[in-house]
């Protein structure tokens, strides 16, 4: 669906709400030319509390981490960043939506040195459901390992989520649906499992969860985290400091890609071979449900991840 067959109209910008067609900017500026932005995806669920931010402090804040290896100042406070949210979510009255701030080096001089552009922040937010098809999130999907090997932590901050790092994950998932597969999983420089393109992947085995550890070279996700929270206080074993080989992914039990887009999406099967049962597996199923239980508001449990709107 394209932004202009969508029931939104306005996007904050530097301080304004704008009306959607003139959130404009300069062909020359520096973010487009060397991917010097950063962002953030973040949800708005509608509970059975009204609509709510889902870890949006977590968000904000990552988003000012992000910031800090390209000395980005971002001009605007967290309080602002929120109160700017909020405000375009009940101006544009949408219950659910997805939530796109960015902050990015905007136009004075196209010098590889950022040092006189000014930093550009903007939010949008628009509806948006299941990024891999709400299908994926019973039936699970086929995944392929990408050609592609992710970059190093010590090439790029991997835990920035920077908008130039995207173009890994855009030739590693565009590879896979090339040949058929709805997303890929990436390995990281040394070979071991890094992530998806755009989603933090879980491992379960004999009953106990695994996940890559933050020097795996992925995003530190906050779903991911979400999970880790959920699966513990379900009872199960968490191990989420481990390296995992390609191989182990094919004799998983089950296999799970997580992400504030993705939510918790099961894997059915990685290249050729089918994982567990070649379904959503039991683990999967009750994390799943648990989530969106959580996400939905019907528990009155994590209500300190809420921000309602
Ligand atoms: C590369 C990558 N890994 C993992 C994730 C999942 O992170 P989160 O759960 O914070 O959305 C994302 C999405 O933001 C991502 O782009």
């Amino acid at each position: 669906m394209g932004f202009d067959e969508m029931d939104v109209d306005t996007i904050w910008m530097d301080g304004e709400f704008v009306p959607w067609e003139d959130a404009q900017i300069h062909v020359l500026t520096h973010g487009l030319h060397y991917g010097t932005g950063v962002f953030e995806g973040a949800r708005c669920y509608d509970t059975e509390e009204g609509p709510a931010l889902f870890r949006w402090d977590e968000h904000v804040e990552r988003l000012f981490q992000s910031a800090k290896p390209y000395e980005m100042e971002i001009a605007h406070s967290h309080e602002e960043l929120t109160d700017a949210t909020l405000e375009l979510i009940r101006r544009q009255n949408v219950e659910s939506c997805y939530i796109r701030p960015i902050a990015f080096y905007g136009y004075d001089s196209l010098g590889v040195s950022p040092r006189d552009c000014p930093t550009r922040t903007a939010i949008a937010v628009w509806p948006w459901g299941a990024y891999l098809g709400e299908e994926a999130l019973e039936e699970g999907i086929e995944v392929m390992v990408s050609s592609w090997r992710k970059h190093s932590s010590s090439q790029v901050p991997t835990n920035a989520k920077t908008t130039g790092l995207y173009v890994n994950s855009l030739l590693a998932g565009e590879e896979a649906r090339r040949y058929g597969y709805a997303e890929a999983i990436v390995l990281n420089k040394e070979g071991n499992v890094a992530e998806g393109p755009g989603e933090n992947l879980f491992l379960v085995r004999d009953g106990d969860i695994y996940t890559p550890g933050l020097s795996e070279s992925i995003l530190d996700g906050i779903t991911r985290d979400t999970v880790i929270t959920l699966a513990r206080d379900l009872g199960y074993d968490v191990y989420d400091s481990v390296s995992l080989s390609r191989g182990e992914l094919n004799t998983a039990d089950e296999l799970f890609f997580t992400g504030s887009a993705a939510e918790v999406t099961p894997i059915r099967q990685v290249d050729n071979v089918e994982i567990g049962s070649g379904s959503r597996g039991p683990v999967t199923e009750a994390i799943q449900q648990r989530f969106f239980e959580v996400v939905e508001r019907r528990t009155d449990e994590y209500d300190e991840w809420f921000t309602y709107v």
